[in-house]
């Protein structure tokens, strides 16, 4: 119900996040801009029902076990929070095309600042995808607050670690997650 377009922080491209992330959003770029390391949008909040599009897409491309790494299954992405956006730079190609695109200007300012702004990459070219669960991706930034990502940052752990080690994301107590142990094919809207 607060989602806004990305358009509202000076970001070029298309797509919406949630309201509580639009002014460190519009901060990040500003900074990205005056650093000559500009980005705009690749995509933003996404449904369900787009999610499910987006993970079968990648299927078709890469196959259902690669894709497993690449797009998750539809009730996973962080992109159906509005928290979570992929950037790319303004007028190039998608990111995923790119041999590294954090070594791009944009890609390389971003690892090294988002998390002053409170984003932080998901899927960090270290650890993953062993310790992040999915292959790196260096356009991905999820919104978590600016207190929380100087932690997370500080930490070196992913994000995903650093939750599961405080238990945020689940209800057990010690050791890891446990895994869905056979994922299906055919996701539901449960967890
Ligand atoms: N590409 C990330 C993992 C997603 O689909 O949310
Ligand atoms: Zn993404």
């Amino acid at each position: 119900g607060d989602l806004v377009s990305v358009s509202r922080a000076g970001v070029p491209g298309f797509g919406r996040i949630r309201r509580i992330a639009l002014g460190d959003f519009a901060t990040m770029a500003r900074a990205a801009r005056a650093a000559r390391a500009p980005f705009a949008v690749q995509s933003a909040y996404r449904g369900y029902t787009t999610q499910i599009s987006t993970f079968w897409r990648w299927v078709s491309v890469m196959g259902y076990r690669r894709a497993l790494l690449a797009s998750a299954r539809p009730g996973h992405s962080e992109h159906q929070l509005g928290t979570a956006v992929d950037l790319r730079t303004p007028g190039g190609a998608a990111p995923w095309a790119y041999a590294d695109w954090g070594r791009t200007k944009a890609g390389a300012w971003l690892a090294r600042n988002s998390w002053r702004y409170g984003w932080i990459l998901s899927y960090p070219r270290s650890g993953s995808p062993g310790r992040s669960c999915y292959k790196y991706e260096p356009w991905h930034f999820r919104y978590v607050g600016r207190w929380l990502a100087a932690q997370i940052h500080a930490s070196g752990l992913t994000p995903r670690e650093w939750l599961w080690r405080s238990g945020a994301a689940g209800t057990w107590t010690e050791g890891g997650p446990v895994p869905t142990p056979n994922p299906t094919q055919s996701p539901t809207s449960t967890a």
